[in-house]
């Protein structure tokens, strides 16, 4: 195995928690209060919570971890730097001392048998201390350079670049001449040999510095190749390290592994998935209208709004022979996927005994944001437990909206941000507890702008959502998107021909969905059900598509046959045969 010796500084970090500490804080004559930090470290309650592993010594830990053998020079205690971290409410900052140390490297060190020197990013590059390096990898060719290129690189280290086997950097204008393998780390993805992995971005709130997650994230990669990972494991080994690391260690390298393995699984079995929902020439039945939707639509027909007429309601469709020839998939509500088929076997079986995926919404509606009209959906809270307790019964895939209605002054950029940030951590949870997700922003068609107006606003939704989900590291592969079509609003005086939604909303998806989506189904969003038909059609007629396109709709499929059932399962013949019409149109028109 490979020896190394780290180059770099330790830092003594204190961890210093305020949120419910108020009462530690002196106040002084003007009413200021102020934290005394105890710099002496013997009596503050605070170094409690003190850890010495930033810098090199994170480092040091995350190569022995991969079972490297390492050699690290600490300086003494007495001459250590405090970096203070301080949390307060959602805030976290840093106080770093200007005063650094010099990076050392000892005579010592200079007469061991190492087979890597790792400079870590916390090394101060002075000119005695790179001129003293680059004599000793003059003098033992075999000695190999694990550099972190800082991005404000002082001219007198330069020469370490072309040194350099793997070079460690965050710069996007990067250009230095070097043969190095040239691994470049953000806060939210690290690429290598155009390999690209996104991992969840580290918020501020899990205190952690730049310096521990950029270490971290460099000796990860290190390590794994020096045990002889492909790149492609080491970078979903660095992944899972920085995500599920805590302020105490970070993970050995077996716990890695098997990470790993569990998630590279659960990405095949989830894309498949998402293949499976999508494929041609099916589409979704969106039957997953909430209480409140049932109970409106229920109350205009005068159909009692009850448990019973609300499962057969749901039986009607569910039941419908030949169902399973139309769609790959049905977006269930919770009541739904708890009630009974006629069989005695619960919905979620009964659909899947049929070769059809079921499917849950798992947001919790819309609230309005404080101070404005503009809203955001709910339903994070307790989230993680509700998919755990889907996927044992049975559901494979969840769906979410969010909600952007077009107005003079909206959406503005914080309705956009906040939901399209709430959708990408749904988006994640999802795949976490194995279950695919539908993201679905709807642009509101109940309104009054023009088709131009609907594809601008369309556009930026999706540029936002898809980089919160870049950010978020959901795997795309394993996502479908569920959007509007592009088309003026409803109450607007011109309204668009099926040639202009074609033509507005091909345009924006291929422009704004990246190439590797699982792929795109479209609400019909209020649209009568014959013209939801002929506009898909018309953006089919736009193809080919970089992923497949088909339709999820609820009141575009459901409608007629909700007229024609009126409450009374007398009427299911007349009701499925409705149902039949739209199915078959629907999935005709997926092959313009
Ligand atoms: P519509 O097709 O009725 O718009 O419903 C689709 C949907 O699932 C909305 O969330």
């Amino acid at each position: 195995m490979s020896k190394i010796l780290i180059i770099g500084n330790v830092l003594k970090d204190v961890y210093l928690r305020l949120d419910d500490r108020n009462e530690a804080l002196e106040t002084d004559n003007s009413g200021t209060k102020w934290l005394n930090l105890g710099f002496n470290g013997s009596s503050h309650p605070y170094f409690a919570q003190t850890s010495v592993t930033s810098g090199a010594a994170t480092t040091r830990e995350v190569l022995e971890n991969f079972h490297l053998e390492t050699d690290l020079y600490v300086a003494p205690s007495s001459t250590a730097i405090y970096r203070f971290i301080i949390s307060a409410g959602n805030q976290i900052t840093y106080f770093t001392p200007a005063e650094k140390h010099p990076t050392l490297l000892l005579t010592d060190h200079l007469y061991k048998n190492y087979d890597w020197l790792f400079l870590d990013r916390s090394a101060v590059l002075d000119y005695e201390f790179v001129k003293r390096l680059l004599s000793h990898l003059e003098a033992r060719k075999t000695l190999r350079l694990a550099f972190y290129a800082p991005r404000d690189l002082p001219l007198c280290a330069k020469p370490l670049i072309k040194k350099a086997s793997i070079l460690f950097i965050d710069d996007l204008s990067f250009n230095y001449n070097t043969k190095a393998l040239i691994c470049q780390i953000s806060e939210s993805s690290i690429t290598v040999r155009e390999k690209t992995i996104h991992f969840r971005k580290l918020e501020k709130t899990d205190f952690y510095t730049h310096l521990t997650v950029y270490s971290v994230a460099a000796a990860s990669i290190l390590g794994g190749l020096l045990n002889h990972k492909s790149v492609e494991d080491t970078l979903l080994m660095t992944k899972l390290n920085l995500e599920n690391m805590n302020l105490n260690s970070t993970l050995p390298l077996e716990k890695l592994e098997t990470l790993a393995h569990e998630e590279k699984e659960n990405r095949v079995n989830l894309r498949l998935m998402a293949k499976e929902l999508i494929a041609a020439p099916k589409g979704i039945l969106a039957a997953d209208e909430s209480g409140g939707s049932i109970h409106k639509k229920f109350e205009t027909l005068s159909i009692p709004d009850d448990y019973d007429h609300r499962r057969d309601y749901r039986n009607l469709f569910f039941t419908t022979d030949g169902l399973e020839k139309y769609v790959n998939g049905v977006i269930l509500f919770d009541e739904t996927a708890r009630q009974l088929s006629d069989d005695g076997r619960d919905f979620v079986k009964f659909l899947t005994g049929k070769g059809i995926i079921p499917g849950i919404k798992v947001d919790k509606g819309l609230a309005k944001l404080p101070g404005s009209e503009e809203k955001y959906t709910l339903g994070l809270s307790g989230l993680d437990e509700r998919l755990e307790e889907y996927f044992k019964l049975g559901l494979r895939f969840a769906k979410w909206r969010a909600a952007f209605e077009i107005t003079g002054s909206t959406p503005t950029k914080t309705a956009i941000k906040k939901n399209t940030c709430i959708l990408a951590e749904y988006a994640k949870k999802c795949q976490s507890a194995h279950i695919v997700p539908i993201v679905e922003p709807e642009v509101v068609y109940d309104g009054d702008f023009p088709i131009e107006t609907c594809a601008g606003v369309t556009g930026i939704i999706l540029r936002e959502l898809f980089s919160a989900l870049e950010s978020e590291g959901v795997d795309l592969g394993a996502t479908i998107l569920k959007v509007n079509m592009v088309l003026a609003g409803k109450k607007y005086q011109a309204q668009s021909t099926p040639a202009e939604v074609g033509d507005w909303t091909a345009k924006t998806l291929k422009h704004f969905v990246p190439k590797s989506l699982a792929g795109v189904v479209f609400l019909s969003g209020g649209q009568t059900p014959e013209q939801a038909t002929e506009n898909l059609s018309e953006v089919l007629k736009h193809g080919p598509f970089p992923w497949p396109v088909t339709f999820s709709f609820a009141r575009a499929l459901q409608g007629p046959a909700l007229e024609a059932w009126k409450g009374d399962n007398k009427n299911y013949p007349e009701a499925k045969a409705a149902f039949l019409e739209r199915l078959k149109a629907n999935c005709a028109a997926l092959n313009p």
